[in-house]
């Protein structure tokens, strides 16, 4: 089994939305046996809420389920958890560090997946109101992630 974690700050925005994105692409490809996927943020402030009506508009524009999925904050064991731990922007990086290092965790950001993209880091839309351009941003990403996973596991 495969173990992917998406972060951000507060789970009710981005990750919560890589996490349905992620979800349905690996639905699609037929591996939900072998990829297993979850959101938490660095923040503890929205835990157990939904995600935001932004990311829940957008998911419903474009028919994509986020039934169940409930905000939690990242935790130490994490680490032993998942394989991949994916964050949405710089900050969330250094605040991962120094929760905790793992050697044989993958710990990146979600646009180092697309290097063609003219974003490194996925923009909070808690803030920017744009949930249409992180939509993008976050299922190209996905979509990337995706395909280097299977290449690597050969699934
Ligand atoms: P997210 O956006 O990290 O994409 O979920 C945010 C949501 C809430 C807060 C910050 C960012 N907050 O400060 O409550």
């Amino acid at each position: 089994m495969i173990r992917v974690l998406f972060v951000c700050l507060g789970n009710i925005c981005r990750s919560p939305m890589a996490e349905a994105i992620f979800k349905d692409l690996v639905q699609k490809d037929g591996l939900s046996d072998q990829i297993t996927v979850d959101s938490a943020g660095i923040g503890h402030w929205h835990t157990g809420s939904q995600p935001h009506e932004g990311t829940r508009k957008i998911l419903d524009d474009h028919q994509i389920s986020y039934e169940g999925l409930t905000a939690r904050q990242v935790k130490e064991t994490d680490w032993d958890d998942f394989d991949y731990i994916i964050a949405m922007d710089d900050k969330n990086i250094n605040d991962l560090k120094s929760i905790r290092e793992k050697n044989d965790v993958v710990v990146g950001k979600l646009l180092d997946y697309v290097p063609e993209v003219n974003e490194t880091e996925v923009p909070d839309p808690y803030f920017t109101g744009n949930f249409e351009y992180v939509y993008e941003l976050v299922s190209d990403g996905c979509r990337k992630l995706l395909e280097d996973i299977k290449e690597n596991h050969q699934l």
